[in-house]
């Protein structure tokens, strides 16, 4: 259920608080330090951050997904290793156990990943299966009460940190593609799961990607979601969802960088002027500012139709294919704008630059969400509804 108006400013004016209060003078030492501060973490969980989208009964805020998106947006004015502290939680950690759990599952789990108490992850990803995620090899094999997994997972968001994982297994070996995987969740302390090394990667650091194997890991029955077969259903409904999300990020980080921009134009003065007052640079702000409005106005009506129940594939896919492209050249102008000054770390847009690379990639990259548009069109003309 939607919040009412001054409850919904009142959550975002404390998210911008948190923000500007918190995360933005520690940006720097985050980096360095490549982690969050426990304490940090402590005061994320105090203002529900972990539990935005799980409902009330179960401990959560509930929001609606475009209060979600209202929030990312507010956490994209900061180093995207803070939103991710808690993202998993909010989105594709949790969300196979919100929309496809049952009710022992929900009971059971729900309340600790809202309060931050367990923290989840989202295993799909293989070595051998990245944008064909339906190819995953990962086995899940049937043992009386219990399945066998076999297998390992690749590129885990939060995997170091996690308690619980939404894993997508194959349990029919005869079925190939998408229709023979499942889904699970998995405790990390199951004997058998074992988690690998941090990668070191371009950027968001403070936010961790893993391996996470399994050999002859027994996970319960009772730990499916969804029926056998329905897993890869599981994934791409919650990969929908978190397709606005990564968006919404995308978009907040764009309104950061514009300010960024603006602000160091204002002050650098080259010939005679403020660099800002030169149109070429200008023109780098305009469009900028132009493209993050756009990204905003795309992400708030494609979260509405989604809270309206709406179908969304297609509008998902184009708008992470827009708003994270958007902000990779909204980060671009950015380094352009500071000039030599944006190649070095001492500047925030350095960081960022390389920081909003992944978004392009994760989720699914651009070429997937183009693929998805495509076929969703084609479906679209064969029904006659375009
Ligand atoms: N919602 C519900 N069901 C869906 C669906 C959706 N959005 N998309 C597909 N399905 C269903 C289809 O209806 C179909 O079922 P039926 O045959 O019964 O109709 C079934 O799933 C198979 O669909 P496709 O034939 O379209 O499957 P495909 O193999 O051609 O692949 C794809 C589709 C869109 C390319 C998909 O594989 C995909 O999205 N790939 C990208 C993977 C991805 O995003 N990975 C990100 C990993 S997560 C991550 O990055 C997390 C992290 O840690 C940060």
């Amino acid at each position: 259920m939607a919040l009412d108006p001054d409850t919904r400013q009142q959550l975002i004016e404390t998210v911008r608080r948190f923000v500007t209060e918190v995360c933005q003078p520690l940006e720097a030492q985050v980096a360095a330090e490549d982690r969050i501060p426990d304490e940090v973490v402590e005061q994320m969980k105090a203002l529900g951050l972990f539990g935005l989208s799980i409902p009330e009964e179960f401990g959560g805020l509930g929001l609606t997904l475009e209060e979600e998106a209202l929030v990312i947006l507010e956490m994209g004015r900061t180093s995207p290793a803070f939103r991710s502290t808690f993202g998993t939680n909010v989105g594709i950690g949790s969300q196979g156990l919100v929309m496809f759990g049952n009710a022992d599952q929900k009971r059971d789990w729900l309340p600790k990943i809202a309060s931050g108490e367990v923290v989840t992850s989202f295993a799909l990803t293989e070595p051998e299966a990245g944008s064909d995620a339906g190819s995953a090899r990962t086995k899940a094999v049937r043992d009386g009460n219990h399945y066998v997994l076999n297998g390992a997972k690749r590129f885990i968001t939060n995997a170091d940190k996690a308690h619980l994982f939404t894993v997508m297994a194959r349990t029919d070996a005869a079925t190939p593609g998408p229709k023979g995987l499942s889904a699970f969740v998995v405790e990390r302390s199951t004997p058998g799961v074992t988690i690998g090394k941090p990668e070191k990667k371009m950027g968001q650091q403070g936010a961790n990607v893993c391996d996470v194997i399994f050999e002859d890991a027994r996970v319960p029955i009772t730990n499916r979601l969804g029926e056998e077969g329905e897993g890869f259903k599981v994934a791409m409904s919650v990969l929908d969802r978190g397709r606005f999300h990564i968006s919404a990020l995308s978009v907040g980080i764009s309104e950061r960088l514009v300010s960024e921009m603006t602000r160091y134009a204002s002050e650098r003065k080259q010939f005679g002027k403020p660099i800002a007052e030169h149109q070429l640079v200008m023109a780098m702000m305009a469009d900028s500012y132009a493209e993050a409005a756009a990204g905003r106005a795309m992400v708030l009506d494609g979260v509405r139709k989604y809270d309206a129940k709406e179908k969304v594939t297609l509008l998902a896919a184009a708008t992470k294919m827009w708003c994270t492209e958007m902000v990779g050249r909204v980060a671009d102008r950015a380094v352009q704008v500071f000039g030599g000054s944006g190649y070095i770390a001492d500047y925030a847009v350095e960081r960022f630059y390389r920081d909003v690379r992944i978004l392009r990639l994760y989720e699914g990259t651009t070429q997937i969400q183009q693929m998805v548009v495509g076929r969703e069109l084609q479906r679209m003309a064969k029904a006659g509804e375009i």
